[in-house]
């Protein structure tokens, strides 16, 4: 490993099908970020079960997860690109580290309260501790710094609570990570409720863009965006926040600011505008439908990655894991 750069992790579930918003703001991100710092990027599939999954599906949407990340262009060869359940030091760091936790740390966490409401039939230990878990993910690696959302802010801010309280025990043990948050597009939302983030998950077809749409289905889903009656393309969080999200979307796509895209827009409606957007995305989404579709075709280069990858991952990984074993005072293993 270079010792020189910082190190970056991030991960991310494979449930659902991926969104414009996975890969405007996160992935589109991470393949910024990756000359920069030495990046571990996780398909955090342990996380996937806190509700219940299809084996079948979830097995197939890890896979296509790691070859989107591949696709969007993070070079495996450079990156660590790995499922989380091959490196088995996460489920044991995360053990550990649950019993550096407080049940009341854990209660304030508000992506508990609302998966707990929307999954009311199966509130199991593992949603609970699930922010243990990502602690942990984190944590193994050293990682000086993360790129989420902001709705996994509360969640980082519990893995530096419990590295710090760990280090005040047992001396500088974890590095404590600090937060990344890109600057264009981290919270990309619905096209029906910009209220709304935009969701994997989401009843309504037309209020997510999936990364597999084909363009006739993209340029409708953007024309059927709810906007209001303004019908002006000004960045008006209070009044316009449809197309406030449009904006986000299109600079997020042609790498414009919102000042640009305020001009090269005023005078025109809102009908050019969304045809607009639509094609940004269309063209932005084309050569990754196609870079996909290459890969997949070639199992044997993903499987190689998915090996030699898990391997690095568990080198790192169990150094920290070995680190803390002996610190809380587990004996030690004799060779
Ligand atoms: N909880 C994150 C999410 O739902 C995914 C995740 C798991 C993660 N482990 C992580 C993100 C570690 C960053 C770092 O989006």
């Amino acid at each position: 490993m270079l010792q020189d750069k910082k190190v970056l992790f991030s991960g991310m579930q494979a449930t659902g099908n991926l969104t414009i918003g996975n890969y405007l703001g996160a992935l589109q991100n991470w393949v910024k970020l990756s000359d920069e710092y030495e990046c571990f990027y996780s398909v955090v599939d342990l996380h996937s079960i806190t509700v219940r999954q299809d084996p079948a599906e979830l097995r197939k949407r890890a896979r296509k997860l790691l070859t989107l990340y591949i696709a969007a262009g993070l070079d495996p060869d450079k990156n660590c690109i790995y499922y989380q359940s091959h490196v088995s030091a996460h489920a044991e760091l995360a053990w550990i580290l649950n019993c550096f936790t407080y049940m009341g740390e854990l209660n304030r966490m508000t992506q508990f309260k609302d998966k707990s409401s929307k999954h009311a039939d199966n509130i199991n230990a593992g949603l609970f501790t699930y922010p243990v878990l990502m602690a942990a993910d984190i944590l193994l690696y050293q990682a000086d710094v993360v790129p989420v959302g902001i709705d996994q802010m509360q969640h980082l801010e519990l893995t530096r609570d419990i590295a710090q309280r760990f280090n005040s025990v047992y001396g500088d043990v974890f590095t404590v990570p600090e937060p990344f948050i890109g600057k264009v597009g981290a919270k990309i939302m619905s096209l029906q409720d910009p209220a709304k983030k935009m969701s994997k998950s989401d009843e309504n077809p037309n209020a997510s863009v999936y990364l597999m749409d084909d363009p006739d289905t993209i340029m409708r889903k953007f024309k059927r965006a709810v906007t209001d009656s303004e019908g002006v393309v000004r960045y008006d969080e209070e009044k316009q926040p449809g197309i406030c999200n449009l904006i986000d979307i299109y600079c997020a796509c042609t790498g414009k600011t919102k000042e640009e895209t305020e001009r090269e827009f005023s005078g025109k409606g809102y009908g050019d505008f969304k045809t607009a957007v639509g094609t940004a995305v269309v063209d932005r989404l084309s050569p990754l439908q196609a870079k996909m579709a290459d890969l997949e075709k070639n199992k044997d280069y993903i499987d190689q990655i998915i090996k030699q990858n898990a391997e690095k991952a568990s080198y790192v990984a169990t150094k920290t894991l070995r680190k803390v074993q002996k610190k809380v005072g587990f004996p030690e293993r004799v060779r």
